[in-house]
């Protein structure tokens, strides 16, 4: 891939492929080994999920806390950088990746914000986002990667706050089926340039919608390589997979 701007790769007529959580159908999700992993795969982009340390630090990892991804217990917004950084964060998933450390986007964007496009998808809650979204606006203007990164979140209410401290970044609403009817109102508030529905809602009548709204249409999680290719056949600019390799090769088949 190419492109320089994530917005120039998202114009063309390619399929972008995204690692969701890294390549974690092979590795431990959010670590620097996960993200490794989906380069040397191929992978276009990672999707990461992040959340802010009790010291105001952004931090990659799924939950709200850390007990299903590492050696320690607790929320990560009750934890320090320095208490998080001493957790065992790939010991759970296998002997192979002992000692991988919950990332911070910092390390993120050091090692991989050249190679690969980055989809930073926020957890925090209602409460900590106004100090977040501050701080990741910090983040993309010092790492130059602001033209590289597409920010997503599932509460329309912190992608709107988050539209309002970054501007010029490209902003992806988030959703499955379940999404609550009073979002749509709020989605009609502030600049989005992406729906990023769960692959199951999206076929040519999603699609048509899609693109008389102007949006991009970036789909996750996509691990089965016929679905795949159909959701290419459709059009849709991004597919999230666990297993980047898997989806890169079903789709040089069509
Ligand atoms: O961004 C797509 C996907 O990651 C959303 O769900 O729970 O895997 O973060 P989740
Ligand atoms: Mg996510």
């Amino acid at each position: 891939m190419s492109y320089e701007t994530l917005q120039d790769a998202l114009n063309s007529s390619e399929t972008l492929i995204f690692g969701h959580r890294g390549a974690m159908a092979r590795a431990p999700m959010n670590t620097m080994a996960s993200f490794e992993l989906a380069m040397q795969q191929g992978a276009d982009g990672i999707e990461l999920d992040v959340h802010l340390s009790r010291d105001g630090q952004l931090v990659v990892i799924h939950d709200d806390s850390v007990d299903a991804t590492s050696d320690g217990q607790g929320k990560v917004t009750d934890m320090t950088l320095d208490q998080l950084k001493r957790l065992d964060a790939g010991a759970w998933y296998s002997d192979e990746f002992a000692g991988q450390r919950i990332p911070t986007l910092d390390e993120v964007f050091d090692a991989f914000g050249d190679g690969m496009f980055i989809n930073v998808e926020i957890k925090s809650s209602r409460e900590t986002v106004d100090r977040l979204e501050k701080r990741l606006a910090e983040c993309l203007r010092r790492h130059n990667m602001r033209e590289r990164v597409i920010v997503s979140c599932f509460d329309p209410v912190i992608l709107r706050r988050a539209e309002q401290a970054m501007h010029k970044v490209l902003m992806g609403f988030l959703y499955a089926p379940n999404m609550p009817a009073a979002h749509n109102l709020l989605l009609k508030e502030f600049r989005h340039e992406a729906r990023h529905p769960l692959h199951v809602m999206v076929d040519e009548g999603y699609m048509k919608w899609a693109r008389a709204q102007g949006y991009y249409v970036n789909v996750w999680t996509v691990n089965d390589p016929e679905r795949a290719r159909q959701l290419k056949r459709l059009g849709v600019n991004t597919i999230m997979t666990d297993d980047p390799a898997s989806i890169i090769s079903a789709l040089s088949k069509c």
